[in-house]
């Protein structure tokens, strides 16, 4: 008989097989775990730190780190929630997120985050940083006011064997995604609406010309329902 693979979320069981990390298998298992730089189908980035979860009074990454049987893991602690309401609102002001305008809202995962968690405001000062939007490209625009940094671009377009989004520079202030051609613009490149980098941005830097409102605001994926409910019911089906 071969040994149940098992570790406790919350106190619920959650099966995994092998090699699993602990946000791959409570995602499979329909089990939220905040996050925001993780994607089922690319490596782990490790960079926002949403996922962190507890480990017998160990902070760890949920998206780094790999389940193993019988592990109990505290997710949805009020102390991990107040943590993940802080690094949102440092994520808020250290970009430029006018929800309201954004045709990404109802469909950002930042925004939907900030809901589920019940962020009511950003707390800290705005940095208001002088990022560029680049309009260039017949297809698609590149809004970088809303970059959280996660890299998910850079993997999908390397995916894609273009190579059209690198994450360069240095620091937190420094650190930004580049556009691989030699101008700089989007439109210099191959990058087409068919590559997957088209479609992985979870917040609304990478947007598609013409078809911003074609589902009108109140009856996209976050609106019908929260991010919790609506990632698992997704996960169900996959
Ligand atoms: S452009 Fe989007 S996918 Fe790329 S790093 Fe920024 S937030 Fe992530
Ligand atoms: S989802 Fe784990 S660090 Fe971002």
């Amino acid at each position: 008989m071969s040994e149940e693979t098992t570790f406790f979320l919350d106190g619920e069981p959650i099966p995994f097989t092998a090699g699993q990390t602990i946000l791959q298998a409570a995602h499979a298992a329909g089990r939220y775990i905040p996050h925001l730089c993780w994607h089922p189908d690319y490596k782990p980035h490790g960079s926002c730190r949403l996922c962190t979860v507890s480990i017998g009074g160990r902070s760890v990454p949920a998206c780094a780190t790999q389940a193993s049987e019988g592990l109990e893991v505290a997710n949805r602690t009020p102390e991990l929630d107040d943590a993940r309401r802080m690094l949102l609102q440092m994520l808020f002001v250290e970009g430029n997120h006018f929800c309201p305008s954004c045709e990404k809202s109802g469909q950002c995962l930042l925004q939907a985050t900030a809901y589920e968690l019940g962020m009511m405001g950003p707390h800290f000062d705005h940095f208001y940083p002088n990022r560029p939007v680049d309009a260039s490209h017949p297809d698609v625009l590149l809004d970088f006011n809303r970059c959280i940094l996660c890299s998910l671009c850079e993997q999908a377009s390397a995916r894609d064997g273009k190579f059209v989004f690198v994450m360069g520079g240095r620091g937190m202030r420094g650190r930004k995604v580049i556009i691989n051609s030699a101008s700089g613009r989007l439109a210099d490149t191959d990058f087409a609406l068919t590559d997957r980098a088209a479609n992985v941005c979870p917040v609304g830097v990478i947007l598609k010309k013409r078809v911003g409102f074609s589902v009108p605001y109140g009856q996209r994926r976050y609106d019908r329902a929260p991010v919790s409910v609506a990632q698992a019911q997704e996960a169900s089906r996959e």
